[in-house]
């Protein structure tokens, strides 16, 4: 690694040396990293620290022309100054403002460089972006580090391709898959070989990341591209060790998307061609057409397993819950869990379309069951075992019921288990089976002011929805900035001193710790399963989250076909 040399000119330096409120406008930032020169920026904490910004850089080159469809490549060292101080571009989507292929870029906010005469070495977190593998970004709008970095860590957040031009996968070698993940792990590889000019220390890197992010890493783990790469993981709200197994190809989706954009389907290679004609907005706006029924399936693309091509690097070889089951996998510290109501929220237009007299979702549900019900809780379709699947779904949940106004809450639940908790309630007994690795599940429980679901009669919360923990994390920017007496700032302070501490030690308390009352956050093993509520107050909890859904989700889907059924 080269030397590394930072200058901070303070333009009207004895003016503003200690007043960081203005130094946004008044300094320039720029560091000398191994690649080349960058630009950043500046913003503060929380508690009044000064955060330097890197956004928007680039990792990888652009992957457009012959190379949309191929496997990024690292980005290659630059000669001028490449400017970080504003926001990158995000991977192509529907309805964001700036968006564009070359949008492999990665965000870096460090409260501390290291100078000629002191090494800095804070401890990485990396994030992975939520957004159901076609949305989202690493922006700081919705990852501002203003609270986090209150803590003694660095935190990187990554864009990586998503949608067709991320995760179309034909099987072959034409399009093995998996482009998305292999951007991150292009990403992972910078930070390994760059971080230390920011402060970073390369060996001791988390990788975190929430719903998609959060499947992302649970593959991380054993991918044989991510090996030596990160040392602790964090999975919040989903994994892929979910109730269908991977696919080794999505050829439906590839011929879905060739043909909304009018190409041939007869040959992967005409398709190619035809698609490579195409502008990103093109491939952004045609997401709305890969829905089946309302907004879903949720999930539309996934990772996939790859098949063996010469000279291709794969992410992911085999069956996961294989690797997993074979100890094949990163033996990191891990830390998983999920939120109250996740999906639940779903519900909410159903009801108002009820209560306007429109009863069409009740009718769907009702007269078409068999067919919706696998499409909405994403598990085989049209086989005897998925209506019996459905059949013992609609028992459960609605309680052999039609679903109406007075019998709905079995559909929030059911929405929760199928796209989100369930994933993660089998992830972590098979890690805990799999491995002795510290291992800590939660579950977020914590209602506060605001949550990214408001109930449309009542204008307050409804439950504690998807990613409503994640502004105790970041500053979200269609939330307030939290201050001095919120009532949320315990949440704060706790949720951020957790990732700190993970970060450090791969223990999420510290140890008699004032601000955790105490608590102890045992492990999860397969014979002591224990889990951190997190509320108002933390208390740990013995046996299983949601202990009957979950013993009907282990029953019908059984990970080995039992001798007799
Ligand atoms: C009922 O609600 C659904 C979902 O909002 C909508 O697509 C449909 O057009 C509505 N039907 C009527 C008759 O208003
Ligand atoms: C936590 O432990 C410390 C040291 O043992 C003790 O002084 C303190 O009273 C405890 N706090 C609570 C809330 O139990």
């Amino acid at each position: 690694m080269g030397r590394i040399s930072l200058t901070i000119l303070c333009v009207f330096a004895g003016l503003l040396k200690f007043n960081p409120t203005f130094a946004e406008e008044s300094e320039i930032l720029e560091l000398t990293s191994p690649l080349g020169k960058v630009k950043g920026s500046f913003l503060e904490t929380r508690l009044g620290k000064k955060i330097y910004c890197f956004r928007g850089i680039r990792y990888a080159e652009a992957p457009v022309g012959q190379k949309r469809f191929q496997p990024a490549e690292p980005v290659k060292a630059w000669t001028d100054v490449f400017d970080a101080s504003v926001e990158g571009p995000v991977c192509p989507q529907p309805d964001v403002a700036i968006m564009s292929e070359d949008c492999l870029r990665l965000n870096i906010y460090s409260n501390e460089l290291p100078t000629k005469d002191k090494n800095v070495k804070k401890p990485v977190i990396v994030y992975f972006h939520p957004g159901g593998f076609y949305g989202g970004s690493g922006k700081s709008d919705r990852q501002g580090p203003e609270y986090l970095l209150d803590k003694e860590v660095l935190l990187v957040t990554v864009n990586y391709r998503i949608g067709s031009l991320g995760f179309m996968s034909s099987g072959d070698s034409l399009l093995p898959g998996n482009l998305g993940l292999k951007d991150q792990v292009i990403a992972l590889r910078w930070i390994k070989n760059n971080i230390a000019s920011f402060g970073g220390d390369p060996d001791c890197v988390t990788i975190s990341g929430y719903s998609a992010g959060s499947w992302s890493v649970s593959l991380h783990l054993v991918s044989p591209m991510s090996k030596g790469l990160f040392h602790r993981a964090i999975s919040m709200s989903g994994t892929a060790y979910y109730q269908k197994p991977l696919p080794k190809d999505q050829k439906n989706l590839a011929t879905k998307q060739a043909e909304i954009l009018g190409c041939p389907t007869d040959t992967v290679g005409n398709m190619l061609i035809c698609l490579n004609t195409k502008t990103a907005e093109e491939f952004a706006n045609s997401l709305s057409q890969f829905c089946e029924w309302h907004g879903d399936p949720i999930l539309v693309w996934t990772p996939v397993i790859e098949p063996e091509v010469n000279g291709v690097e794969r992410f992911l070889p085999d069956d996961p819950v294989k690797l997993l089951k074979e100890g094949n996998f990163a033996q990191v510290p891990y830390m998983t869990g999920f939120n109250k109501d996740e999906f639940g929220s779903v519900i909410l237009l159903p009801i108002a379309e009820a209560k306007k007299g429109n009863n069409s979702f009740f009718e769907d549900w009702n007269t078409n069951w068999d067919h919706i019900a696998p499409i909405s809780f994403l598990y085989e379709r049209d086989t005897p075992r998925s209506k019996e699947i459905s059949r013992e779904l609609n028992k459960f949940y609605n309680h052999d019921k039609p679903v109406s106004l007075q019998n709905l809450q079995g559909m929030a639940h059911l929405y929760c288990d199928a796209v989100i908790a369930y994933s993660v309630h089998r992830f972590v007994n098979l890690l805990a089976t799999a491995t002795d690795i510290p291992l800590y599940y939660y579950h977020f429980m914590y209602q506060g002011r605001y949550s990214h679901v408001l109930d449309p009669e009542t204008n307050e919360p409804y439950g504690i929805s998807h990613h409503d923990e994640m502004m105790y994390i970041f500053y979200m920017k269609k939330f307030p900035f939290f201050k001095k007496d919120d009532p949320e700032i315990p949440t704060v302070e706790r949720m951020t001193s957790i990732w700190e501490h993970f970060a450090k030690t791969g223990e999420p308390i510290p140890k008699n710790n004032e601000l955790f009352k105490n608590v102890t956050w045992e492990r999860f093993t397969s014979d002591k399963k224990r889990y951190l509520e997190i509320n108002k107050e933390f208390s740990l909890k013995n046996g299983l989250i949601n202990t009957e859904r979950m013993e009907l989700w282990d029953s019908l889907f059984p990970l080995e076909q039992s001798p007799k059924q």
